[in-house]
């Protein structure tokens, strides 16, 4: 069976949307873009921008050249963070090469760090601290398990991938939630060693099909969070068609992860945005 991020992720809007409803000041979610126009971050920025204000969010992108600075890049997070009409922020990520993807994320203010991504709000994660902000690939995923009943307790979950925005993120998250965690990577000789006794396999690569039918047991739940595009075909990090859909659950497609990471950003801006109303 497909998972359908698309579905639930639709559920988690509806929620959101009734609490800004009663709200008279509305949350507003920043978000800066260094690439050009018609490049993958835009169109991943317009998914978040529509999204938010379908909920009933303002929205402000702040776009800024390719060769941006990353002195001036710092000069444009010091002016958000000081912006007390935003109620969080994200940057975009990939950055440009010239720019340091840890001294940006850091000199974010951690209690606008909506993305989760800053040291403060991973640390919380890591020590079952629950008022940072869960990065939004990871807390979608744990949603989407839960909400088709799948309890971690006792299970054994195998995650590929070793990125401080996904993989990391994940081995926190499902040990607290009692799973028995085994955490591989690009450089594991055979990871079928470990995904064979899996009861689920988290996969966030971009290497194509490392995740084939023959690796998986009859009942693996399969999430798949990357993709790769050769010659200008997506594919992605499991085999889907080859995995016996009767038996076992999988993402992508249609929805796969995504729309449960734009979901989980608006979510935690709408928490941000409490918690600032409450220091009022
Ligand atoms: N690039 C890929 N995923 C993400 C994400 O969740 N947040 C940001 N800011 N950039 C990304």
């Amino acid at each position: 069976m497909l998972l359908d991020g698309k579905k639930v992720a639709e559920n988690i809007y509806k929620e959101i949307a009734e609490e800004i409803d009663w709200l008279t000041k509305k949350p507003c979610l920043g978000a800066v873009l260094l690439w050009e126009k018609d490049s993958p971050s835009m169109r991943y920025i317009e998914q978040k921008k529509r999204n938010a204000e379908k909920v009933g969010m303002e929205f402000i992108l702040h776009h800024l050249a390719e060769d941006t600075s990353e002195k001036e890049l710092l000069s444009k997070i010091q002016e958000l963070n000081t912006d007390t009409h935003l109620s969080g922020y994200i940057v975009q990520l990939p950055l440009p090469q010239h720019i340091d993807n840890n001294t940006i994320i850091n000199a974010i203010d951690s209690s606008k760090d909506v993305d989760g991504f800053h040291p403060i709000n991973q640390g919380k994660l890591v020590t079952w601290d629950d008022s940072g902000f869960t990065p939004c690939t990871p807390a979608g995923i744990m949603h989407l398990l839960s909400s088709q009943n799948i309890d971690l307790t006792g299970k054994s979950v195998v995650i590929i991938g070793k990125s401080n925005i996904v993989g990391k993120p994940l081995i926190s998250l499902c040990l607290n939630q009692w799973a028995t965690v085994t955490s591989c990577n690009s450089k594991t000789p055979d990871i079928s060693i470990y995904t064979k006794q899996a009861d689920i396999v988290i996969s966030a690569t971009g290497m194509p099909h490392i995740i084939t039918a023959d690796i998986i047991g009859d009942k693996t739940v399969v999430i798949d969070v990357w993709f790769s595009i050769i010659d200008g075909k997506i594919l992605w990090d499991s085999d889907v068609e080859a995995i016996d859909q009767q038996w076992n659950l999988v993402t992508p497609v249609p929805g796969w992860v995504w729309p449960m990471t734009v979901a989980m950003l608006l979510w935690n801006t709408l928490k941000a945005h409490k918690t600032y109303l409450w220091t009022l």
